[in-house]
């Protein structure tokens, strides 16, 4: 074996010469990497012993694209471009053997070689369009040669990966090699491609599949139409499309990378860009707890409970299940968990009927969920959520009961979304146990986790549901103890400012749009009405103070009654009410205001930078860790659209001098609900932004 660099090895096999990556944690394309390849490959290449040359990568994963921690700076090393093609154009056939994930500039590379082996649990895939990018090494060209352009453009604008079956069949993958037996299984691929002197394929080369949708406009048009909701915003998807359709009309390979280059470098200098990328280190930063170190012991998790057949509790317990791990939903009344029940099951029977999964496997997973009407029945399980109403005295019964029920070392946990957990917890005797798993609405689809933190929760507590959480595939944040933790306490500003609007003179459908613009998937009065406005109200004590009294005393209670602050028809299709707007009229009439224009700017700015603020109060209480962490949890818990990458992050875009004097001209008319926070105050004094902090 002869060490090329650091990272890269040469080694004979006979008469296959094997390249072997080793660049941890996942093999990304650094200066290194790219070094190590070209000189490997010129060496296999030039060596007469070499009848064929194998790529592969040891470690826990096949090439995983580019390093994205090198964009925007200089490019040092051998270019990929370089290496690409010494590949294609090598005159021994190249293997390339795929464990892991091929991804972005790994599967770019993948293919180039002339044929491709892999595992069955190894995945490929074309992720850029996540980092608000497209694939810049000839994946826009090469993948609908290889793959057919409909499966490219699925690929390339969901980021997906695809598993490696799919990749056989779909033409991606020329063999599938027994799991753990990869290296052996390459090479002796590539044996076989001399002896039985197999063509050197280049993929480039191959247009067939690009032929059939030639003169066929209409599958760009109808790909558009059936994913705009799914792509507004973003610039990238549109920018992969046009790379598509260029490679089909382009009349050479290399008229097509023109068109990959040019929008590559267009995506990779704008601010949509910037913001994912920052949103994918943010996300992987936020795993990281200065005081809880990666090899802080772990409780294992093998059987979890949860309490309340609810909404929150069906939806927690689908997690779960999801992961193979066995749940136990306790309720008080046959009725309610019979019903709990009902929606899981209906929930996993639509996800098979979209053709997700197997009915076999909708019965595999409510397999796994176990109804129960008595607390006792949770006295083994490793972890219990309690997901029942929002009540402290209700709250601190349940922990009461199961403090005495619960075997020790067993993880008691709160879905509360804001009530005090240190109080929760000290109705125990075991404080250090008490946690709070903060899951979002439908909580088997929300990425977000809020992990709360308690004054006494253990390291082990903490640590333990840090990897649940990835578990189960949720991006999960951890956070301290204070109403609303982060995510529901920022939300409030929003909400204030909204609600107040619209008794100075905008309608509803003003403030949504201005946020819809902006891209929140629907702005607050749309979602109040998606939740239900009768949420938290009483009847009896409803004394029409609010418009959403009023709303509420009209039966107007959102969306299930076909009515709140908008009407909606039978398809549940939303339209500003004339009624909302007389109720409006009439109330603020009532309250002796005199009602104003209120332009877009200030909706916006009077929605938003309270919510920056508010953020810079949670960092001055230790409240979250970074600023990031903000960013993530309301990217993925309330809809901020990524390509702004989050409030901490959009106010730095801005300017915080900007923010904190809109905020200050804002308190002089309307109060301290905008009283800068002294952390914003702070940092403009001294010409920081939020990104500093770190
Ligand atoms: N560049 C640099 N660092 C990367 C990286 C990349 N492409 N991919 C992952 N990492 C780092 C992560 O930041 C993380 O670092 P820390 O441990 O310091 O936090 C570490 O690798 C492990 O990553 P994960 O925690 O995400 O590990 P995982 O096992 O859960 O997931 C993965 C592995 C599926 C590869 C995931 O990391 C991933 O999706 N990576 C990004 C893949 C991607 O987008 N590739 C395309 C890059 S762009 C490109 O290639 C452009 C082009 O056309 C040339």
């Amino acid at each position: 074996m002869t060490a090329i660099n650091p990272v890269t090895d040469l080694s004979m096999d006979g008469d296959v010469a094997v390249i072997t990556l080793n660049s941890p944690p996942v093999n990304a394309l650094s200066a290194n990497v790219r070094d190590g390849l070209h000189e490997g490959f010129k060496q296999a290449i030039a060596n007469p012993a070499a009848k064929a040359i194998v790529l592969i990568c040891d470690g826990r994963t096949f090439i995983a694209g580019a390093d994205i921690t090198e964009f925007g700076g200089a490019m040092k090393g051998a270019s990929l471009a370089d290496v690409q093609k010494m590949m294609e154009d090598s005159p021994k056939p190249v293997v390339a053997a795929i464990h892991g994930t091929a991804l972005g500039g790994g599967l770019e590379v993948a293919l180039c070689a002339h044929y491709r082996v892999a595992v069955p649990s190894a995945r490929c895939g074309l992720p850029e369009v996540n980092l608000g990018l497209l694939p810049g090494a000839g994946g826009t060209q090469r993948l609908p040669r290889i793959a057919g352009v409909e499966k490219a453009l699925e690929m390339m604008t969901s980021g997906q990966h695809v598993p490696a079956k799919e990749c056989l069949a779909m033409g991606l993958v020329d063999e599938l090699a027994e799991e753990g037996k990869l290296k052996e299984a390459a090479i002796a691929f590539a044996r076989k491609i001399v002896k039985e002197n197999r063509p050197l394929k280049k993929v480039r080369e191959n247009n067939t599949k690009l032929e059939a949708a030639k003169g066929h406009p209409e599958i760009f048009a109808k790909f558009r139409k059936e994913n705009a909701r799914k792509f507004r915003g973003f610039k990238a998807p549109e920018s992969n499309i046009r790379c598509v359709e260029a490679a089909v009309n382009s009349t050479t390979f290399e008229e097509g990378m023109e068109v990959e280059r040019k929008l590559f470098m267009e995506l990779m200098t704008g601010p949509q860009s910037a913001a994912q990328r920052y949103a994918f280190f943010a996300e992987r930063q936020a795993n990281k707890i200065p005081d809880v170190p990666d090899d802080t012991k772990t409780i294992p998790i093998k059987k979890v409970g949860i309490i309340g057949a609810g909404t929150m509790g069906g939806g927690i317990a689908m997690n779960f299940a999801n992961a193979g791990i066995p749940v136990t939903i306790v309720e008080v009344k046959q009725d309610a968990l019979d019903r709990g029940l009902a929606v899981v099951r209906r929930n996993y029977e639509t996800s098979a009927k979209r053709g997700r999964f197997t009915m076999d496997e909708v019965e595999k997973r409510m397999g796994l969920i176990k109804g129960s009407l008595a607390l006792e029945d949770l006295a083994d399980v490793d972890l219990v959520i309690e997901a029942v109403f929002e009540r402290m005295d209700v709250k601190k019964d349940i922990f009461t009961k199961l403090d005495r029920i619960m075997k020790q070392g067993a993880i008691l946990a709160t879905n509360t979304s804001g009530l005090n957990i240190d109080e929760i917890a000290s109705v125990t005797k075991r404080p250090e146990y008490v946690i709070g798993l903060h899951f979002f609405s439908p909580a088997n689809v929300m990425k977000l986790l809020e992990i709360v933190r308690a004054d006494h929760t253990s390291k082990e507590v903490i640590a333990t549901s840090m990897k649940l959480a990835k578990q189960i595939g949720k991006v999960a944040v951890l956070v301290g103890v204070c109403p609303g933790f982060v995510g529901n306490r920022i939300l409030a500003q929003r909400g204030r400012e909204a609600q107040k609007m619209i008794l100075e003179g905008a309608m509803p459908w003003d403030v949504d749009r201005v946020l819809y613009d902006f891209g929140f998937p629907m702005g607050p009065f749309a979602m109040s009405d998606l939740a239900g406005l009768d949420i938290g109200w009483v009847k009896e004590k409803s004394r029409g103070e609010t418009i959403r009294d009023v709303l509420c005393e009209k039966d107007r209670r959102g969306q299930k009654t076909g009515a709140g602050y908008y009407d909606y028809d039978e398809n549940r299709n939303a339209k500003p009410s004339p009624v909302t707007e007389e109720i409006i009229k009439e109330f603020v009439k009532k309250s002796g205001r005199n009602p104003r224009t209120i332009s877009d700017e200030e909706i916006l700015e009077r929605c938003i930078y309270p919510m920056i603020n508010e953020g810079a109060k949670i960092l001055e209480e230790k409240k979250a860790i970074r600023p990031s962490d903000i960013d993530v949890v309301w990217m993925n818990g309330y809809g901020w659209p990524v390509y702004r990458g989050g409030p901490m992050y959009y106010g730095d875009q801005v300017g915080l001098d900007k923010v904190l004097a809109k905020m200050k001209e804002f308190q002089a008319t309307m109060g301290d609900a905008f009283k800068p926070s002294p952390l914003l105050e702070k940092l403009v004094a001294e010409k920081k932004k939020f990104a500093d902090l770190r």
